[in-house]
């Protein structure tokens, strides 16, 4: 290992289409299933970690980070210090989009994280080992190492050395599909995906039958995806986020992260698919579904979510990889 010095690294987040819902070990991060991902652009957040000063010190978008989130952010630094012997940490993340809001924020930012922490701690740039340690912060955000199209298989190994993503295709694969957030809400969710998915583990009859065709869909997704047909693939997306959402509905208590703001935008598309609009959509552990289309068509999707009540529609591509970049937050 050489000098221990600062690094910076910038990543997208990214949205599943076969999603991660359920974890087998919960310390450590490893799924029940494997999920797939496109990675998204221009959205990214940076970050920059340094060992160095006297006290750990942890600033996300501008605000003194606290406890579990402090802790996150600490315990995938301590994989990196510990073996190192490296001392006390300052980590500042930045990002451009709202944190929380079903936008993957966590995903994006630990995966600058890893990046970063590795680097700091000067080791070399491993997109394997890049992704365990993004996993270990949040399990999404080993999907955002690299660009394109990424499978995180769930991996047997108790250790979750054989658990990270890898890239199916990269970003130039698919340059016409777009996928749009429609943002019906910014506010923080009032049940984050970490104890949505625990709870559901625990108390949904559903969960079996969820992780029982997670790894065929990743198959089959796969197989559209390098066909690059949307009508399948938008098809099958639609079909995952509503299995995913009903796990968590038949939870005791449920767990519901539709609104109806949310309904109103998706009781649109099969009207639009039938005037011959491709439109599918996806939705994770948020009110704020993410539209699937091709470039073509961009413009009028946008149109039938914001006359839907989206009070924001983010244009996203699929992105390109996390990389390491020379201007430091601090
Ligand atoms: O990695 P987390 O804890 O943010 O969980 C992500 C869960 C979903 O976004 C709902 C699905 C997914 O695969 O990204």
């Amino acid at each position: 290992m050489s000098e221990a010095k600062k690094a910076t690294a910038r990543a997208h987040p990214n949205i599943a289409l076969v999603k991660y819902w359920g974890k087998r070990d919960e310390a450590r991060i490893l799924p029940h299933q494997s999920s797939l991902s496109v990675t998204l652009s221009p959205l990214s957040i940076e970050a920059t970690v340094s060992f160095e000063g006297s006290a750990d010190r942890v600033e996300i978008n501008g605000k003194e980070a606290h406890g579990k989130e402090r802790q996150r952010v600490l315990g995938l630094i301590d994989s990196v210090r510990k073996p190192g012997g490296l001392g006390p940490v300052r980590v500042v993340t930045r990002g451009d989009f709202p944190a929380a809001a079903g936008l993957a924020s966590s995903a994006a930012a630990f995966a600058a994280l890893a990046i970063s922490a590795r680097a700091a701690a000067g080791l070399p740039r491993d997109v394997r080992q890049e992704s365990i340690l993004a996993r270990e912060g949040s399990g999404s955000a080993s999907r955002s190492i690299q660009g394109g199209v990424c499978i995180w298989r769930r991996g047997d190994l108790a250790d979750g050395s054989d658990s990270y993503a890898e890239q199916l295709v990269s970003e130039s694969h698919w340059p016409e599909l777009r996928l749009l957030v429609c943002v019906v809400s910014d506010a923080e969710k009032e049940v984050s995906s970490r104890d949505g998915m625990r709870h559901t583990v625990e108390t949904s009859p559903y969960y079996e039958a969820w992780v029982a065709d997670a790894e065929v869909e990743v198959t089959r997704a796969a197989a559209l995806i390098r066909a690059r047909d949307l009508a399948a693939l938008g098809t099958l997306a639609e079909r995952n986020a509503w299995r995913m959402h009903a796990t968590a509905l038949a939870a005791d208590p449920p767990v519901c992260y539709l609104r109806p703001s949310t309904l109103a935008i998706l009781e649109q598309l099969s009207p639009a698919r039938r005037r011959g609009l491709p439109v599918y959509f996806t939705l994770d552990a948020g009110p704020n579904p993410v539209l699937l289309t091709l470039a073509d068509h961009e413009s009028a999707v946008a149109g039938i979510a914001r006359e839907a009540g989206a009070k924001d529609v983010v244009h996203c591509t699929p992105g390109g990889d996390a990389v390491v970049i020379d201007r430091h937050l601090f």
